[in-house]
């Protein structure tokens, strides 16, 4: 049951987090808690055992740079990963539910709405294995309300045992997560105990200076984080529209954000186009935001916000047909290197990744592809290709499978990609790219050579002036 002002126990100061979930999110955030609060005992807790065990290895499941000292530096004395879930929830005085939250492929809002059975599914097990008093915060990204789902679950709990929820969105970015944890521009904390908000807020504030402890109730913080990443999302489709502009009327769509970004209204980040966002939150979030106004009866904000998707699709679409236009109208039978497969930089997750559909649309135009990235591997590439072919449950057909095994082949680094190779796509902005012996690599690729740089990232190396056909987004030379 969730406690009622007269009923609710004393809540004293945090001794032992539980977090369920050991993804891009829990793990490093659960790390980062263990680092600055010696004090707290704090279990990750998944029920895949394989996790786990990457956690408890010297290879960590995610790579994030900055983590690996982190983790290694409190595991096994304050940071435990385990699959005893239960245990773990019942020891704890505040439980994180951190599972992923998918957009739905089946049944009502399929391929919109959020896919809130892993939440549900944590809510009954902390309802079913709690004593005593818990604060349960939820962490992973939610619909607005969710919590009231979250309560109704607790309110159910046969132990006697009692609940507060809060929200407590995570704002890091990855890549950048560890920086974003050790100084974050705010930490949002909603609820509607005082008591159990103020847990919360002594944890955070043994790091984060107070003026940064946001406390709201708990829909502004469930749909701030909504907001968020539709803000942002919604900067880069701006910035991406303009760049096809800029196509057509020989500006350039770097000089523009520049120029822009000086304002000081409208600020110098978040203006980089690329050949389309990716991650595991900002089409989710926005596909979730755009359900809830339907749902609603909203139907024009619905609208307004879909078209920060539809142009990211448009983006990578544009990306491609680019790339065929110019290679003659035809890539097929042609090797291409794929530079590049994580959603960005310094990370090896691929959700949503722009290059996922990049080489969906190459392989259907019957390219060969090469592919390298640093950190992600050839099962990975392989699943998220078989993925994308399958379309959301539907089966893999055996052409597809054919397609993928015949063209595609994931090498081990960039150089080796590019070895006979009619064009180079970069679609990830690896820094390592930009070191690459281009001289060497011109000469060994078939002539034109092109490259089509996604990110604009070797935009300042005169490509042209070596001998290659370069072209990047937002820009014709
Ligand atoms: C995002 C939010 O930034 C973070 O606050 C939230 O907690 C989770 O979602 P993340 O998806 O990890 O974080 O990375 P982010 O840096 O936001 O990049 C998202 C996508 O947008 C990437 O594909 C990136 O390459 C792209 N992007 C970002 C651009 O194309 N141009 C930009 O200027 C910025
Ligand atoms: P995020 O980016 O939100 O962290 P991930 O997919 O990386 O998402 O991680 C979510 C983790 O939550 C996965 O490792 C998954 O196995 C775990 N998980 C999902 N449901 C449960 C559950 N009911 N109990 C424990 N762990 C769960």
């Amino acid at each position: 049951m969730t406690a009622t002002a007269s009923e609710r126990p004393a809540i004293g100061p945090v001794k032992k987090i539980c977090c369920i979930g050991a993804g891009y999110v829990g793990g490093p955030t659960m790390a980062m808690i263990a680092h600055q609060c010696h004090g707290i005992e704090v279990k990750v807790v998944d029920i895949n055992a394989e996790r786990i065990a990457q956690w408890n290895s010297d290879e960590l499941p995610i790579y994030e740079p900055g983590l690996d000292d982190i983790v290694k530096g409190r595991r096994g004395q304050n940071l435990i990963f385990t699959t005893e879930v239960d245990e773990a929830i019942r020891e704890a005085d505040m439980v994180f539910i951190s599972v992923n939250t998918p957009t739905k492929t089946f049944g009502v809002g399929a391929g919109r709405a959020a896919n809130l059975e892993f939440i549900e599914k944590c809510a009954r097990k902390i309802a079913e294995v709690s004593v005593g008093h818990k604060i349960v915060v939820e962490k992973s990204t939610l619909p607005v309300r969710t919590a009231e789902a979250v309560k109704a679950i607790l309110a159910e709990a046969t132990s006697g045992a009692t609940f507060d929820v809060l929200s407590n969105p995570e704002f890091l970015a990855e890549g950048t997560a560890i920086d974003d944890l050790l100084a974050p521009d705010r930490v949002l904390i909603g609820g509607e105990s005082e008591a159990a908000i103020q847990a919360l807020v002594d944890v955070y504030a043994q790091w984060v200076p107070a003026e940064r402890l946001l406390t709201t109730n708990l829909w502004s913080s469930e749909l701030s984080k909504l907001t968020a990443n539709a803000f942002l999302a919604q900067r880069v489709s701006s910035i991406n529209s303009i760049s096809a502009l800029c196509e057509a009327t020989e500006a350039d769509v770097d000089e523009v954000a520049m120029a822009i970004g000086m304002d000081s209204r409208i600020g110098p980040k978040f203006l980089k186009s690329s050949v389309g966002f990716g991650g595991s939150c900002f089409q989710k979030d926005i596909l979730n935001l755009v359900y809830l106004c339907e749902y609603f009866g909203l139907p024009e904000v619905a609208d307004y916000w879909q078209q920060v998707v539809t142009m990211n699709d448009y983006q990578k679409r544009r990306f491609v047909h680019r790339m065929v236009r110019t290679m003659f109208n035809t890539v097929s039978d042609k090797k291409i290197a794929i530079w590049g497969f994580a959603f960005k930089k310094d990370t090896n997750d691929t959700r949503e990744s722009a290059a996922i559909y990049v080489c969906r649309d190459l392989l259907l135009e019957k390219a060969r592809l090469s592919i390298y990235d640093p950190q992600v591997t050839k099962a990975q590439i392989v699943a998220n290709l078989e993925a994308v072919f399958q379309n959301g449950d539907q089966e893999l057909s055996a052409m597809s499978r054919q397609l993928i095994e015949n063209n595609v082949e994931v090498v081990s680094d960039a150089e080796a990609a590019a070895d006979s190779a009619h064009a180079i796509a970069v679609l990830t902005e690896w820094d390592e790219f930009a070191n690459a012996n281009f001289a060497k690599i011109l000469e060994r690729m078939k002539k034109p050579a092109f490259v089509f740089d996604g990110r604009n990232t070797l935009k300042g190396l005169n490509l042209e002036e070596l001998g290659f056909d370069y072209q990047g987004i937002g820009f014709s030379r």
